[in-house]
């Protein structure tokens, strides 16, 4: 409207009657294909009661980190499968004075891990060792990071953030039609995973739509942390129930590799785009960061907008910029504080702009070395993302994940929660590509308390030096690509933030040497276009579930949860 305003301020009657037809439109026209409007704050998380939840602190009084914390924790019990209290988080935020940070709670290998822990006496990879059962699981560091956050940033008593997921946990909530249907898909593997009967799984008939579902023995985990804070998870009687659980599974995670765990506060990385734009994301232990900067810069040089939204030429280009990138993940990402990440050097917009010289605008670029194989058939993997803003215009970016879908698949006996699967995230050897196929070697090789290599990608982007969007996603390696899409989906091909979230998505990670494309993502003709620049395209069903939020010139919040592919929501006041 203002932009309208200021076009036709040549004041003819025709400008007027026009402005005032437009203004006149039902607000409901006007705001056709945006999502969530708020004023107060806003949560858009993977599941309705969460965002709720965190509205409600919000409501309350609370600052957009307290909301953080309340949504995390109910995400805990309602989205077990990548809600989480032993797995890894990510944050990362922007205060409205413009102060920006992030805190690391990524797990880390037991001090008893090693290097060749997942390999047979001849070296070879130990099928699935890595992913299912015990051994698979690294020590977790998503409730020390919302401790951590809290102490800095939170404003409410920390007591009434745990409270709602303990309500949600005793009193129970309906499952959604996918959720139950992922509960049936799992039960073979929960049963395989765990010696006695957990009640995830049912016998009598399959789990169903409005089907209400109790975590009781969780709430009183809940309870504890509400209690005791970090001691409530990491000491005392749930860490006994964890290591009970390890020795009993042959797992190796010891009370001391609890006890010891510690959130790392971590500078995030930062890049501009285009003069007006600062981008900012997670660090190492992630690539998420780094790779997204990396393709940030690429971008730069070519005209996006001009080509258009899903043009060959613009899916081309943004595939030669990945394959560079994620060739440079593979070699160089790793845990900082085991293995020197040339982070400068990978941040360099000289550096990035010459590694782009070689991109030809009507070849592909062979990646060199490509691993026999696809990336193997996922059945189902999960990580969620959040993203909380509040009424002073703080605003949080987290990420968190169990790894695989509900993790190791492993429920602590006594403890009602389920475990990690993330050493899978190491490089278990050298070349070897991980559930994800991705491969790695020095940067991430497993070490006894080191970090596992992420590409989990809580990002925040500012506009003229103000909040502009909070934004992240699931989905393994393809995280990365499918932020940066939805960033330049709203930036160059000016979509609003819901567009932008709906939009198809593709996928390209250097190895293997083809191209991830959403079915009905482009027309034949596109298709063929880009085969003959030599690309091998592989349809698959969804990449990634962004849950997203979008500072309008006005003020308010566009908040946009990815509801094609998730039963997300975007809930604000
Ligand atoms: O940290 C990582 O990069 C992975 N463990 C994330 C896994 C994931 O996103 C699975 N989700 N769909």
């Amino acid at each position: 409207m203002l932009y309208l305003v200021i076009m036709l301020k040549k004041y003819t009657l025709f400008a007027w009657v026009l402005v005032f037809a437009v203004a006149c439109q039902p607000i409901s026209k006007q705001l056709e294909n945006r999502g969530t409007l708020a004023k107060n704050g806003l949560v858009s998380s993977a599941h309705p009661l969460a965002s709720q939840v965190g509205v409600e602190i919000l409501k309350k009084g609370g600052n957009a980190a307290d909301a953080t914390v309340a949504t995390f924790f109910a995400l805990s019990v309602v989205y077990p499968r990548a809600g989480n209290i032993a797995g890894s988080a990510f944050v990362v935020y922007r205060l409205d004075n413009g102060d920006i940070g992030s805190i690391d709670g990524r797990e880390k290998a037991p001090s008893k891990g090693h290097r060749d822990m997942f390999l047979d006496k001849d070296g070879n990879v130990i099928k699935d060792l890595s992913l299912i059962g015990h051994l698979a699981v690294g020590v977790p560091g998503s409730v020390d990071a919302m401790v951590e956050m809290h102490k800095k940033l939170g404003k409410l008593a920390w007591k009434d953030l745990i409270q709602p997921a303990i309500d949600l946990a005793n009193n129970g909530f309906k499952l959604t039609k996918r959720e139950a249907e992922s509960l049936n898909s799992t039960k073979e593997s929960f049963k395989k995973a765990n010696r006695y009967p957990i009640h995830l799984v049912r016998e009598d008939r399959p789990w169903q739509e409005g089907d209400i579902v109790f975590y009781k023995e969780l709430a009183k985990v809940l309870e504890r942390i509400r209690d005791n804070g970090r001691d409530g998870f990491y000491k005392g009687e749930t860490a006994d129930l964890f290591v009970r659980e390890m020795e009993k599974g042959k797992g190796i995670i010891t009370k001391e590799d609890l006890a010891n765990y510690k959130a790392i506060w971590r500078t995030p990385v930062k890049t501009p785009y285009k003069k007006d734009y600062q981008i900012i994301s997670m660090p190492p232990p992630s690539s998420g960061g780094i790779a997204l900067l990396q393709l940030m810069q690429g971008t730069e040089n070519y005209p996006f907008r001009k080509w258009g939204f899903l043009n060959s030429q613009t899916i081309h280009t943004m595939t030669e910029l990945e394959r560079r990138v994620y060739a440079d993940r593979a070699t160089h990402l790793g845990d900082p504080d085991f293995y020197k990440v040339p982070v400068e050097m990978l941040l360099n917009p000289a550096y990035n702009k010459k590694r782009n010289e070689s991109i030809n605008s009507n070849q592909k670029t062979p990646s060199t070395a490509i691993k026999e194989g696809n990336v193997r058939a996922i059945e189902s993997v999960e990580t969620t993302h959040f993203s909380v803003v509040d009424k002073e215009g703080n605003a949080f970016s987290i990420t968190t994940t169990l790894n695989g879908n509900f993790g190791s698949k492993v429920m602590v006996e006594g403890g009602g929660f389920l475990l990690n699967n993330e050493m899978d995230d190491f490089s278990v050897k050298a070349g070897v590509p991980n559930q994800f196929g991705a491969v790695g070697g020095e940067a991430n090789a497993i070490e006894a308390n080191k970090r596992m290599l992420s590409s989990m990608t809580p990002s925040i982007v500012e506009k003229n030096n103000d909040l502009f969007m909070v934004v992240g996603s699931p989905g393994g390696t393809t995280i990365i690509t499918t932020v940066y899409q939805v960033i330049i989906n709203v930036i160059e091909h000016q979509m609003t933030m819901q567009q932008a979230v709906n939009a198809k998505r593709f996928h390209h990670q250097w190895q293997p040497d083809l191209i991830l494309m959403e079915k009905g993502a482009i027309a034949d003709s596109v298709k063929i276009r880009l085969q003959s620049m030599g690309h091998v395209i592989n349809e698959i069903g969804g990449l990634g579930k962004v849950d997203a939020i979008l500072r309008l010139p006005n003020g308010m919040y566009e908040g946009a949860s990815d509801l094609t592919r998730s039963d997300g929501a975007a809930l604000g006041y």
